[in-house]
């Protein structure tokens, strides 16, 4: 029997009974749905609205609940339509009467709302310590690579030389502030609705801040129609876990590049590549492209819950039972991918070498020419001329810049001299870029220790 079979001269339809129920997906509520229970049942006890021995009561008859669901005793049931109604109807068949009076001053509209804060909540954490190890990686990965030379493309066409670790240091400084974006829904996150009962309230002086401070928020929400109407919380997790995928599946674009016979910058540890059923030479990207792909899955859930949200008027509205699956998704997506992405990067080998070979051609170090020029006093936009034409000579000869003769390079400007040659290094090129925030050597490890503290402070909180 329905908890509302008062009002109803029918059963529900088995069809419609199906379609409405959530307990096949917020059934991992559980957790959060008992907590938000255990605090309100003591605070109706403390208020004086229910006796407090039947508060106590609830409180023990949850604790038996939450033990036997952990041992995989419970089995839920699709009649009681969601997390809420299977644990109150446990509840109740459990204790008796005194579990009937948990419901006092609180809805289901309440009472989700503040289980999906908690369960994001308790998620965050887990999310930022996952994209700190990452994090940890990258920093490894750049401090073995400070004067492996490779070239910076813009277009995808070489364009200017950088380091390895440059390139490792340009994702770290994205996956920082994926952290503090993280952080940032946190922090605004951090408000309890329990009590806004419906929409309105009650009748019943509950405290709000009681229960508040009981599950560990730092206050209550301070409007009871936007608490149970709001879900911007999910939103914004999904709008940064969207961010956070995106920067994944470029670097991950990066990695299916770079390990192609076309590049060959990097070696994929065979742990962390696969094969093919029929091209016996093959080892694929796999891990790299799949990241790629689940980002997809992940768009897709910040498109939905922005979607079901869009033109819902106040306050709770069923389209919102919607928005567990779809953040549920993305939090399990993204906490698969980011260890194993980080686990591939970490075992892949670089090639030096090879990455050198690429920097040598395609005229990474025009740039440098046209300034070794402008240093002798001509002006950039005349040396960059000049160095124009000397590639477009080099195109036709098969020469780069620097297989060049001295003689080529009178030929163009009296400026050149035997000194060319040190200034077209590669070496030369990356460490001259001293500025802050550039390639150098230098510079680099100055990178590489900002983001070693943002960690470490981090990991200090936790
Ligand atoms: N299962 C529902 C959800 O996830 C709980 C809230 C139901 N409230 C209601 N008024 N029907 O949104």
């Amino acid at each position: 029997m329905k908890l509302w079979a008062g009002r109803f001269q029918k059963e529900t339809d088995t069809l419609v009974n199906d379609f409405n129920s959530s307990i096949g997906f917020d059934a991992r509520l559980y957790k959060q749905d008992i907590a938000g229970s255990i605090a309100h049942a003591a605070m109706l006890g403390r208020q004086g609205i229910i006796e407090e021995h039947e508060a106590e009561k609830i409180i023990e008859g949850l604790k038996t609940i939450l033990a036997d669901i952990e041992a995989d005793k419970v089995e839920f049931s699709l009649d009681n339509e969601d997390i809420h109604m299977n644990i109150e109807a446990m509840l109740t068949e459990r204790i008796g009467d005194a579990g009937k009076r948990l419901h006092t001053g609180r809805s289901r509209n309440d009472q989700v709302a503040v289980d999906t804060r908690l369960y994001v909540k308790e998620e965050i954490p887990t999310l930022i310590k996952l994209v700190l190890d990452l994090e940890d990686v990258l920093v490894r990965k750049a401090r073995a690579n400070l004067e492996t030379v490779m070239p910076g493309y813009t277009h995808l066409q070489r364009a200017q030389p950088t380091t390895f670790a440059h390139y490792m240091m340009a994702y770290a400084n994205m996956f920082k502030r994926d952290v503090t974006r993280l952080e940032d829904c946190l922090e605004r996150l951090d408000e309890c609705p329990l009590g806004a009962g419906a929409l309105a309230t009650s009748t019943y002086p509950v405290d709000r801040f009681q229960t508040a401070a009981a599950l560990g928020f730092k206050k209550p929400t301070d409007n009871s129609m936007d608490s149970v109407s709001d879900r911007d919380y999910a939103i914004e997790l999904l709008s940064a876990l969207s961010i956070l995928m995106m920067h994944l599946s470029r670097f991950s674009e990066e990695i299916v590049l770079w390990c192609s016979w076309e590049f060959k910058y990097v070696d994929l540890d065979d742990a962390y590549s696969t094969g093919s059923s029929i091209m016996p030479q093959k080892k694929n990207p796999d891990v790299a492209e799949l990241v790629r792909g689940k980002t997809g899955r992940v768009y897709g859930s910040l498109v939905t819950l922005l979607t079901v949200m869009k033109a819902l008027p106040l306050a709770y509205n069923k389209d919102m039972q919607e928005d567990k699956e779809a953040l549920f998704d993305a939090i399990d997506t993204v906490e698969l991918c980011l260890p194993v992405f980080a686990a591939m990067l970490d075992t892949l080998t670089v090639r030096p070498r090879d990455m050198a070979r690429a920097a040598a051609g395609g005229f990474i170090n025009a740039t440098d020419c046209a300034d070794y020029l402008t240093k002798k006093g001509l002006p950039f936009r005349e040396a960059y001329m000049i160095v124009g034409r000397l590639v477009n000579l080099c195109t036709k000869t098969g020469d780069t810049l620097d297989t060049l003769t001295l003689k080529d390079f009178r030929a163009v400007s009296s400026l050149f001299d035997e000194d060319v040659y040190q200034a077209l290094a590669l070496k030369t090129c990356v460490n001259g870029r001293r500025v802050y925030g550039g390639p150098a050597k230098d510079s680099v490890v100055t990178q590489i220790e900002l983001i070693e503290k943002f960690v470490a402070e981090r990991r200090a909180e936790c």
